[in-house]
């Protein structure tokens, strides 16, 4: 018999430190959050418990040899104050293929969407009621044997905790293609929203950071000129009516926002490519005046518009964001679909139910 969640509550909400007019991203965290223990072969102990620390062993093997993966999804209130999850199964199946990848063992995906129920239900009050605003939400596991020695842990600790937020990025961003480093290959762990992906990330970005840039954009292939994604988010460009973004390749993260936006634009009719994309095709699209659009996709970013990109020597400035069609369309869609004041044509959104807890 499936296992229930015991649940117990904080004594004391924390709910009203928070200015919801003024969050800062990733630095608030709601009252609860959900755990399961992975041990003798199995998932266990369900249970939601008050947001607070671990204590974690010294030789925690995520801590030496990085098993640790996560997702990034958002739950909103509808204009009646409902809550609602959006697309929470795919998250439940991306984390499951990153475990795979990671030699770590698949949590059960129903559990996964039934913990996120009880968690958003009960913490539903510090969900933001701004468009715009939405309650992040971070699945995560990692390894906690206490052992040294490369090899797959026996145990892990899977985690839901939430925290409202406000946009990531405040205004567009400036980036720069990163022809030094390289974020993954086909048949790495690129594909995994594994820690250590972005851990790696992190050092081409306060370089390109020091020069002035938001980001980078990575690229790939033989000979470093295939687009791939940004340190943050995957990466979507409009060339002469046509929205083009990099195919999965075995490198790239499969973005779920990504996902949702190919089929927003197809449902629209309008010309959308996945394929393999060179910084070459970026350039002369640009310097033929037919660069219209470049944007960021992701949970977090949602849609992050680009205001620039630096090739080298060459800075392509794009057209003011006021200009843009595309990106302005697919930002006011989800905002839209969030809240209710778009119709839900592809049964995305999931209204938050209260299960019966223990
Ligand atoms: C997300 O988009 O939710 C992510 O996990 C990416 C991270 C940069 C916040």
């Amino acid at each position: 018999m499936k296992q229930k969640i015991q649940v117990t509550k904080v004594q004391q909400s924390r709910i009203a430190e928070v200015d919801f007019d003024n969050i800062p991203f990733g630095r608030v965290f709601s009252d609860h959050m959900f755990v399961a223990d992975y041990r003798d072969g199995e998932w266990q102990d369900y249970r939601i418990v008050p947001f607070g620390d671990f204590t974690m062993h010294p030789a925690s093997m995520a801590l030496h040899y990085g098993q640790a993966i996560f997702e990034g999804m958002k739950a909103s209130k509808s204009n009646d104050g409902d809550p609602w999850l959006m697309r929470p199964e795919m998250h439940a199946a991306r984390i499951n293929r990153s475990a795979e990848r990671m030699m770590m063992p698949a949590f059960p995906e129903d559990v996964f969407v039934e913990a996120l129920h009880a968690l958003i239900d009960l913490d539903a009050a510090w969900i933001p009621p701004q468009e715009g605003s939405a309650l992040y939400v971070r699945p995560y596991m990692f390894a906690t044997d206490e052992f040294i020695g490369v090899k797959p842990s026996e145990s892990y600790k899977f985690v839901i905790f939430t925290g409202p937020v406000g946009p990531y990025y405040a205004k567009p961003v400036r980036l720069k293609v990163e022809q030094h480093f390289v974020r993954a290959v086909p048949g790495g762990t690129g594909e995994a929203k594994a820690a250590g992906n972005y851990a790696g990330s992190l050092l081409p970005a306060h370089l390109a950071q020091k020069e002035g840039y938001d980001q980078v954009v990575w690229m790939g292939g033989p000979d470093m000129k295939e687009i791939q994604e940004v340190g943050t988010m995957n990466i979507f460009f409009v060339i002469d009516g046509t929205v083009v973004t990099p195919a999965t390749d075995g490198a790239i993260l499969h973005g779920i926002t990504r996902d949702s936006f190919l089929k927003i634009l197809a449902e629209k009719g309008i010309p959308v490519e996945a394929r393999r994309l060179t910084i070459d095709e970026v350039v002369a699209a640009y310097k033929a005046g037919k660069l219209e659009e470049a944007f960021g996709a992701g949970t977090a970013a949602v849609v992050s518009h680009v205001a620039e990109i630096a090739y080298g020597d060459l800075h392509m400035e794009l057209p003011p964001v006021e200009d843009r069609k595309i990106g302005i369309m697919l930002k006011d869609y989800i905002d839209g679909l969030r809240s209710g004041r778009v119709e839900d044509t592809h049964n995305w959104i999931v209204p938050v139910k209260s299960p019966a807890l223990v």
